[in-house]
C-alpha cells in the first residue's frame, strides 16, 4: 500500500546540502537522468538512488531537504508525475526515460515512460532543453543555455532572476510558435511551463544570498545545475521552503494564455478547457478525468487501488476546499 506523503521539513531553514554525505559523483553506466535540472542534481548527489528510479517519499524529501522545495509543490508534481509518468503498482519513476527498472507496466495504453515522455508532463518550451519535435527534449541544449546567458546579460545584469525569467519565458514561447508545429502549451504545461522559470530564481540561488542578492542566480551556478546536474561547490539550499514565488511576475511581463499551434507553425490557437496557470481546477479535473483516465481505461486490482490511493494525494497536493474545485474519481472509490 502506498504510504501517505512526507510532510514538510521539521527544519526549512539555511543548511548546507553540499555536504560529506551527498558527494557529486558522475554518471555510472545505465544511470538515468532526464528534463528536470533538480531531480538531476539530486541524483548525482545521492538525495536520490543515483541510478534515477525512485519512489514518491523519496523524491519529496530530496527536493525538500536538497533544494528546499516547499511540500505542496514537491508533493503535486510528484504524484502528477507517478500518475502520468511512473509505476502505481511498484511505486517507482524513472526520472527520465523509459525503463525496466520501474518493473512490470501495467496493460496499455499506460505510458509508465519516465519523465522524459513528451506530453504528459515533459512539455514544449523549456528553458534548456528543446522541444521533442526536434528530437531531444531532455538533455542539456548549449545553444539554449547560450541565450539563457544572453538575457541575464541584457536583462539582468548576467544574472537570471524574475525579471529576465519574464522575457526568456516569451521568447522561448515565441520561439516555439514560429518553428514547432505540434507546440503545445495548454493546461499543466501552461503552469509548469511559468513554474519552471520562477524555480530557477527560488531554488537555486544559494540561501546566503539576501537583500539585492536574492533570487539572483549567477551563470556559474546556472551551468553547474543545468548541465552539470551538480550543486554550485559549498552550496546553501534556500533559506525558507519555496518554489512558485515570483510567477506573477514573470507571467505579467508579458501575459499569454494557454494554445496551441493548429496545423503548422505561427497559428497559435487559445484553449483554456485544460485549465491554466490561474486554473488550477481546470488542470486538475482534465489530468484526472482525461489524461490519467485515458491511460487506465479499466483497471482493476491492486493497480485501481493504487491509482485511487495516489489520486487522493494528488487532490489534496493541489490544496483545493472541496467548493472551489471538488475531487474526481474516475475509478469510484476503494
Ligand atoms: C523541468 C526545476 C522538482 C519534474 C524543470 C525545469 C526546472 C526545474 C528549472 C526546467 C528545465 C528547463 O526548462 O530547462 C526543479 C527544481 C525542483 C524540481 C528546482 C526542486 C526544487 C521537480 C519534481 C518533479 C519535477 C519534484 C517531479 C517529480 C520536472 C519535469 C520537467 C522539469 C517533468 C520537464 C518539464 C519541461 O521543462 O518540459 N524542473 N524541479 N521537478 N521538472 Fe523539475
Ligand atoms: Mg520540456
Amino acid at each position: 500500500i502506498p504510504p501517505a506523503p512526507p510532510g514538510p521539513l521539521r527544519f526549512g531553514g539555511l543548511k548546507l546540502v553540499d555536504d560529506r554525505d551527498h558527494p557529486w559523483r558522475p554518471l555510472r553506466d545505465g544511470d538515468i537522468r532526464g528534463p528536470c535540472p533538480g531531480l538531476n542534481t539530486l541524483a548525482s548527489h545521492g538525495y536520490l538512488p543515483r541510478d534515477g528510479v525512485a519512489t514518491p517519499t523519496q523524491i519529496i524529501n530530496a527536493a525538500q531537504e536538497g533544494l528546499n522545495l516547499i511540500n505542496q509543490g514537491a508533493k503535486l508534481a510528484t504524484y502528477a508525475a507517478l500518475l502520468l509518468e511512473g509505476n502505481v503498482v511498484t511505486n517507482l519513476l524513472s526520472i527520465g526515460g523509459k525503463t525496466h527498472r520501474t518493473g512490470p507496466d501495467p496493460p496499455s495504453p499506460a505510458s509508465v515512460g519516465g519523465l522524459s515522455h513528451h506530453g504528459t508532463f515533459e512539455g514544449d518550451a523549456s528553458t534548456t532543453r528543446g522541444d521533442a519535435f526536434f528530437g531531444d527534449n531532455h538533455s542539456f541544449n548549449q545553444t539554449l543555455f547560450d541565450q539563457f546567458v544572453d538575457f541575464s546579460n541584457r536583462f539582468g545584469n548576467g544574472y537570471y532572476n524574475y525579471t529576465v525569467g519574464g522575457e526568456l519565458r516569451f521568447h522561448r514561447i515565441q520561439d516555439s510558435i514560429a518553428t514547432n508545429p505540434e507546440f503545445d502549451l495548454r493546461g499543466f504545461r501552461h503552469s509548469t511551463a511559468f513554474g519552471e522559470s520562477a524555480f530557477i530564481a527560488n531554488n537555486f540561488v544559494d540561501g546566503r544570498k539576501t537583500g539585492a542578492e536574492a533570487h539572483q542566480l549567477d551563470m556559474d551556478s546556472a551551468l553547474s545545475f543545468f548541465r552539470d546536474m551538480r550543486f554550485p561547490r559549498g552550496f546553501h539550499r534556500a533559506a525558507q521552503p519555496g518554489g512558485g514565488e515570483g510567477v506573477d511576475v514573470i507571467f505579467n511581463a508579458h501575459p499569454l494564455q494557454p494554445g496551441h499551434n493548429v496545423g503548422g507553425v505561427n497559428n497559435y490557437v487559445v484553449d483554456t478547457s485544460r485549465g491554466s496557470l490561474f486554473d488550477q481546477c481546470g488542470i486538475y479535473t482534465y489530468m484526472v478525468n482525461t489524461t490519467i483516465r485515458d491511460l487506465y481505461p479499466n483497471p482493476t486490482g491492486v493497480l485501481r487501488r493504487n491509482l485511487n490511493i495516489n489520486l487522493d494525494f494528488l487532490y489534496e497536493a493541489f490544496g483545493f476546499t472541496s467548493a472551489d474545485c471538488p475531487q474526481v474519481r474516475p475509478f469510484g472509490r476503494n
